[in-house]
Formats: structure tokens, C-alpha cells, sequence
């Protein structure tokens, strides 16, 4: 605590402010919890470290970007191979061929890959492809999936049925635009198909998160990503599974892999590159090939490849096809998220823990299956705020976004210890939310 009385953080956040529209460089860096952002000095590992060298068991993990822990030696050191070769952005080499021959393998739709920058830029152009082979405009997505702040991706449903007309959630989007996209629930197959009988002939694509990260983690119901896959097909629609998040986290051929569903394009980033910026647009090669300079569907970036994320890409991969890295990731995630759920109920909090693979959500307020993201919007977010500002400040990170219900996740270097200690300051903290809860 500094002679003022307010924190480092706080000191910087008041400075921060004057030149930094809101005070941040992205809108969701914002803790509402701490009415601030999170500052870091350094990471490693599973930690986080403030501004005040105070370490944090980090359960953001760079909001799931980094999957194989912060500063993984493998991937440092293909970063200083980058750097001494000159960095060589807007270069092609031969470790772009390498890293898009390795994705061709483990992912099941790739036949093609693009690399790109971020996921936004990857959905985009994956929705473009989607317009130029089909001929159509419309674009279905499901309500609360988020596939970045493109102007298709910034809508929200106008009612429960998807019938109304989508109402934009920026500023600066069009009223008019949300004519072409069309929002249904996550989960309800009648809905689904009362909007392509709706649209018949009008909807390009239909994108998806495949496991509902966005919303916590809701994963699809028994059948229903097979069910999108059919009825796609049978409409002539392009499927899209956005990958950004699900990609490599409980399968190395990501939820297209864990599923055994194969769509006809894929988006990925975050963990692919292990916290490097990098995003993948994938699938089969009759959609790809339609790209420039082959085709006549734009995309090219000064950034597209750049050769830094490249090679961290390059490590990720090597690290993750290791012999048995997704059988003991299951392993931790699956005692994880079970003692989460004894820790809660024992304490007689109302809370539902959801997890697959590094991911997971917590759902304050109820004890059932979370499966609509009406329902996770939906849940105790005082009482989430509390838990989340207990964990502070005994040395766990969990971040939060305002008025959403937010994800968590853990990465590779969570070993047993690093989950037992989380799991005893989480006892605590459950413990203390029942105290306040009684009295
Ligand atoms: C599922 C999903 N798609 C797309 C995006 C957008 O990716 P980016 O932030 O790299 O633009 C995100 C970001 O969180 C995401 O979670």
C-alpha cells in the first residue's frame, strides 16, 4: 500500500484513464468486480503475478489462450528462434508449411488452413467464404455464442423464439444488418429447424461454439451437433464450429474431434498458439481453395502468419500430441470439477460446476443442469461477485465480464498440487459465502 493509501493498481488505473479510452486496451479486461482491470508484472506457469510481486493461481489462463501454462520453456524458446531469425513478419517459410501440414492432420475438417490473427478476423472470413459458395446472405447463430466483434457477431436475440428481428449490442452496427442473421436457443433442435424451414434458401451458414464456453461450458446436448450437421447438409448450409475456444481442450482435434462430428469450416486461436495472437480458419479444401489468390474470396493480413506465433504454434502442438497429455488433462479436470461440486454442496451453497476438458463454468443460485444460455445469464451474479472477490484475496485469479456469466479453466501446468491448494482456499471462501448467507 503506497503512503496515498491507494494501491499500485489503483494509482495505475487513475493514470491509465487519462490516456487509455475507459482506462483499458479491450473492454472485457475490466474486472466489474474489482472496478478495475487485473494489472500483471509477470506470469509463470499456473501464476499470476500483481503489480505488487503478490502471486495468484491463475484460473483465467489469459482467457483460455494459454492452455499449456504461462511461459512454457518449448514455447519461449521458438519465440528466440523467431527472434533471431529477424522476426520476418509478412514472410512465408518453411514453418508455415510445416504448422499447416501438422493442423491438416489433427483436425479433423481441415483439408486447407489459413492463418489469421485473431478469432474475429477468422469467423469473418469464414462467414464470407459461406456467402460466396452458397450465394446466400443469412447467417444462423445460436443465442450468447461469441465468434468476436465483427458486425455479424454483434446481435442478440429480439425474443426467446428467434422470430423477431435481432437487435444490434454495439453502437455503431445497423439496425439493418440483423436482417441477416437469425438467432435461435443452444439446445433445441425444434427451434433450429422451425428457423431453416423459416429461411429455406437464404441462410449461408449456420456457426456455432460446439461446446458453449462462452456461457461457462454448456455442451451440447446427446445428438445435437450430429443433428446440425445433417440438417445442414440436406439445406446445402455451410457448417461452422468456432473452435476458439473449444479447440485443443479436451481433445487435440478439439470438440469436432471429442464429438466425432465433422463440420465444413473451423475457426481456431487461443490455445493454439498458447497465448501468442494467431488464429486458424480450416476445412475442406473445395471451400478453402475459394480464397485469393486462388479464388476470389478476400483475405490476406500484414500479420496473417506471423512467423513469432507461428513457431509458439509450432511448440504448442508438439507439446500437446505428447503421449498422454489429454488422458491426464481429463484426469485433473474430472477430480476438479467433482470436489468443486462436494466442496459447494457440503458447504450448502447453491452452486452448479460445468466443465469439459481445461474449461469450466460456475453457476451460482442453482443446483441443476445449466443447458440454455437464458439459464446462465440467468444465475446469482452477487453471489458469484462474492465468491470471486473471496478467491482474490486469498491468491486465486477468476476473472469476470459485466453482466455475462463468464468462463474459467486451468491449463497443463495445474499439477494435483496446484488443484488441492485451489481446492482448500475454495473450501474457505465456500464456507465463509454460507456464514454470510446465514447471518
Ligand atoms: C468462441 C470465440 N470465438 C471468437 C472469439 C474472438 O476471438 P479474438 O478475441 O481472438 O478476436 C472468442 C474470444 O473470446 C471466442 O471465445
Amino acid at each position: 500500500m503506497s503512503q496515498s493509501g491507494l494501491t499500485a493498481a489503483a494509482q495505475l488505473y487513475d493514470q491509465a484513464r487519462q490516456s487509455l479510452a475507459g482506462g483499458v486496451t479491450a473492454g472485457l479486461r475490466w474486472h466489474p468486480y474489482l472496478s478495475r482491470p487485473f494489472y500483471a508484472s509477470r506470469a509463470q506457469g499456473p501464476y499470476l503475478y500483481d503489480l505488487e510481486g503478490e502471486r495468484y493461481l491463475d484460473f483465467n489462463m489469459a482467457n483460455g489462450a494459454v492452455l499449456l501454462g504461462h511461459g512454457h520453456p518449448a514455447v519461449n524458446e521458438a519465440v528466440q528462434a523467431g527472434l533471431a531469425a529477424g522476426i520476418l513478419t509478412a514472410s512465408e517459410t518453411e514453418h508455415h508449411v510445416r504448422l499447416a501440414t501438422t493442423l491438416c492432420r489433427v483436425i479433423p475438417c481441415a483439408e486447407r488452413v489459413r492463418f489469421a490473427v485473431t478469432g474475429t478476423e477468422a469467423a469473418m472470413v469464414a462467414v464470407r467464404l459461406a456467402r460466396h459458395v452458397t450465394g446466400r446472405r443469412k447467417l444462423l447463430t445460436f443465442a450468447g455464442h461469441f465468434h468476436g466483434l465483427a458486425e455479424p457477431f454483434l446481435f442478440r436475440p429480439a425474443d426467446q423464439t428467434g422470430s423477431g428481428l435481432p437487435i444490434p449490442v454495439s453502437g455503431g452496427v445497423p439496425d439493418t444488418y440483423g436482417q441477416d442473421v437469425v438467432i435461435v436457443p443452444w439446445n433445441d433442435p425444434d427451434a433450429f429447424d422451425h428457423a431453416l424451414t423459416r429461411h429455406r434458401g437464404e441462410l449461408a451458414a449456420v456457426i456455432c461454439e460446439p461446446v458453449h464456453y462462452n456461457a461457462g461450458c454448456i455442451p451440447p446436448q446427446p445428438g445435437f451437433l450430429a443433428y446440425l450437421r445433417r440438417r445442414t447438409q440436406e439445406e446445402g448450409i455451410v457448417l461452422i464450429f468456432d473452435e476458439v475456444l473449444s479447440g485443443f481442450r479436451m481433445a487435440l482435434g478439439g470438440a469436432q474431434a471429442y464429438y466425432g462430428v465433422t463440420p465444413d469450416l473451423c475457426t481456431l486461436a487461443k490455445a493454439v498458439a498458447n497465448g501468442l495472437p494467431m488464429a486458424v480458419l480450416c476445412g475442406r479444401a473445395d471451400l478453402m481453395e475459394q480464397l485469393s489468390p486462388g479464388g476470389p474470396v478476400a483475405h490476406s493480413g500484414t500479420y496473417s502468419g506471423q512467423l513469432l506465433s507461428v513457431l509458439a504454434a509450432r511448440a504448442t502442438l508438439e507439446a500437446l500430441e505428447a503421449p498422454g497429455v489429454y488422458e491426464e488433462l481429463g484426469r485433473r479436470a474430472e477430480r476438479f470439477y467433482g470436489e468443486l461440486q462436494s466442496i459447494f454442496d457440503r458447504a450448502g451453497v447453491p452452486a452448479r460446476v460445468q466443465g469439459l476438458g481445461a474449461r469450466f463454468g460456475l453457476y451460482f443460485g442453482r443446483r441443476e443442469p445449466v443447458v440454455t444460455w437464458a439459464e446462465a445469464v440467468a444465475c446469482d451474479q452477487a453471489l458469484h461477485r462474492r465468491f470471486v472477490l473471496g478467491c482474490l484475496r486469498r491468491g486465486l485469479y477468476f476473472h469476470a465480464y459485466a453482466g455475462l456469466p463468464g468462463h474459467a479453466g486451468f491449463s497443463l501446468a495445474h499439477d494435483d498440487d496446484c488443484l488441492d491448494e485451489a481446492l482448500t482456499v475454495i473450501e474457505n471462501v465456500a464456507r465463509e459465502l454460507a456464514r454470510q448467507r446465514e447471518a
